[in-house]
């Protein structure tokens, strides 16, 4: 299983993630990034699907700032 989360401390709101992977990020009101994928909220609590692990991947790899975590256990996070 695979799950991710925003550190929105070092997000500079570039919005590449959300290009490449808009099922499971988009933009908060100051354009910072969050996980929206079921209604995650950025928790990371979320197990995203095999079928998205590409998307993930591509993302994580295209943040300037390694904003975009993924780990194998979930998160916890808030916001
Ligand atoms: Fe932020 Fe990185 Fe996405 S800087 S907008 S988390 S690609």
């Amino acid at each position: 299983a695979k799950y991710t989360w925003v550190e929105k401390d070092t997000c500079i709101a570039c919005g590449a993630c959300g290009a490449t992977a808009p099922d499971i990020y988009d933009y908060d009101d100051e354009g910072l990034a969050e996980v929206i994928y079921n209604s995650d909220a950025n928790r990371g609590v979320t197990e995203i699907p095999e079928d998205m692990f590409d998307d993930l991947q591509d993302a994580c790899d295209g943040c300037p700032t390694d904003s975009i975590k993924i780990a194998d256990a979930p998160f916890n996070k808030e916001g």
